[in-house]
């Protein structure tokens, strides 16, 4: 009985002894990870700053350059059919929509863009479009209706022709009444182009009413401008430390700026230059020899704008060796619905992003003159708190 008890008894106190040590582990765990959460969430003022300059969001979008039909309600919904319209390609089964296919955040999901013949470059997605300057990976085209006749001539994309896409709009009551109502265009020579001009300024018109919804990210960020510590705590720890070392060590808002993630300018980040055919795109270097021969750029008859301002900035780009290779800074808004990644379409995922950016190739970039970036040494973890980050700009 004694002995029975005091066996009894002793296993009772090992089992306390068991729950006590479990209770103490737990604990210092739940410390180890609070203190952690203390460190990785607090913001110094410094970053704070860094954060607001990402919004607020949606933000105001700039001059829509040379386009004197932008924000005008009818001219929007007139771009709007014809942004769906297959007649518009040479060949009738092409509209833009079937590369910039809504439900992809107006992309197309593959790697480089099948038109009438295969492109060489990924299709990019048109939410928030009407923020950019420059157009196109390569910033061929300086406003965003000049981006619009673009696709419709060119032989990779829709290949079409200015006087059957001509014959098409005439026969398309609503909008030849419009055109025949602005007296501007009728004064112009060639008849023909003046109408395929209007037809993509008022797609323009459109696409600059693409902005897409808030996202976690900018509700934080309005908690962080509101100094509301409760919203703050509803975005995730591991989006708060990527965002830490986005705007950090990474140094990624250098050129990911601003509420678009973007500034709008031209960067070399090391992407091979040999397309899939074998052959080389130059990147921003073939898009100045683009924009200098484009007859619908600012500087052309159909540019609608007096401001000199904007047309000095077409004029004044010169083309040199430091182009070769280098894209247009994408926005990070809405990555989720545009795989797969960069101009060429050729990484798939935004982890393999972020890992192309630890494995920079710094000899090629430092012969290019590239001196923002360097290879990150970054854990696994903090590549998936990077990624969680930039998922968290996808509403
Ligand atoms: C065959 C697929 C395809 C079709 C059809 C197409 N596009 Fe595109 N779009 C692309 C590709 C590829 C790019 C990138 C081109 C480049 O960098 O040279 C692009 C780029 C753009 C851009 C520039 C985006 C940016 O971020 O700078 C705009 C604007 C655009 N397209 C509008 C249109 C419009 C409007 C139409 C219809 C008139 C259209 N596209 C038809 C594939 C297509
Ligand atoms: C020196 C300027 C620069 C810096 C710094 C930079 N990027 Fe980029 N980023 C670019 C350019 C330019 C591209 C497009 C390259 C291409 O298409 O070949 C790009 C592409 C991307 C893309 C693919 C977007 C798409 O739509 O295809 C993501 C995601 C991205 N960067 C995230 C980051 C992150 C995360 C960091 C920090 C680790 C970072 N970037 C640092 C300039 C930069």
């Amino acid at each position: 009985m004694t002995i029975n008890f005091r066996f009894v008894s002793s296993v009772r106190r090992f089992a306390c002894l068991r729950t006590a040590c479990v209770v103490v582990l737990v604990t210092c765990l739940a410390t180890v990870a609070a203190s952690d959460d203390v460190e990785t969430l607090a913001f110094t003022e410094t970053e704070i700053d860094r954060i607001l300059l990402h919004g607020p969001w949606p933000s105001e979008l700039p001059e829509d350059a040379g386009n004197e039909l932008s924000g005008i309600a009818w001219a929007e919904q007139l771009g709007e059919a014809l942004f769906f319209d297959k007649k518009l390609s040479g060949n009738g089964t092409l509209s833009c929509a079937s590369c910039h296919q809504p439900v992809n955040g107006f992309a197309d999901g593959l790697a480089v863009a099948h038109g009438v013949t295969q492109h060489v470059r990924n299709t990019q997605g048109l939410w928030n479009i009407g923020a950019q300057r420059w157009f196109g990976w390569d910033g061929g085209a300086d406003s965003l209706w000049a981006a619009t006749l673009r696709p419709l001539l060119s032989p990779v994309e829709m290949a079409g022709d200015i006087p059957s896409i001509a014959d098409w709009l005439r026969q398309k009551p609503v909008a030849y009444q419009a055109f025949n109502e602005h007296r501007r265009y009728q004064s112009l020579p060639n008849q023909d182009e003046a109408l395929v001009v209007f037809a993509a300024k008022c797609i323009a018109a459109y696409m600059r009413t693409l902005v897409s919804e808030p996202t976690a990210f900018d509700q934080f960020r309005q908690a962080l401008a509101d100094e509301d510590e409760e919203a703050q705590s509803i975005y995730s720890v591991s989006a708060k430390r990527g965002l830490k070392i986005f705007i950090g060590d990474a140094n990624c808002h250098a050129c990911h700026y601003g509420p678009h993630f973007s500034n709008g300018e031209f960067h070399d980040i090391g992407r091979p230059f040999f397309t899939g055919v074998g052959q080389v795109d130059p990147g921003r270097y073939s898009g100045i020899e683009r924009l200098q021969e484009d007859r619908f750029s600012l500087t052309g008859l159909y540019n609608g704008t007096k401001d000199q301002n904007e047309i000095r900035k077409s004029t004044s780009v010169r083309k040199g060796q430091v182009n070769f290779g280098q894209w247009r800074t994408p926005s990070l808004r809405n990555l989720l619905l545009t795989a797969p990644y960069m101009h060429d379409g050729s990484v798939l995922t935004l982890d393999a992003v972020v890992k192309t950016y630890v494995h920079i190739d710094l000899q090629r970039l430092h012969a290019k003159g590239e001196s923002i970036l360097r290879p990150l040494s970054l854990s696994d973890s903090q590549i998936a708190d990077l990624v969680s980050f930039l998922k968290s700009l996808s509403p």
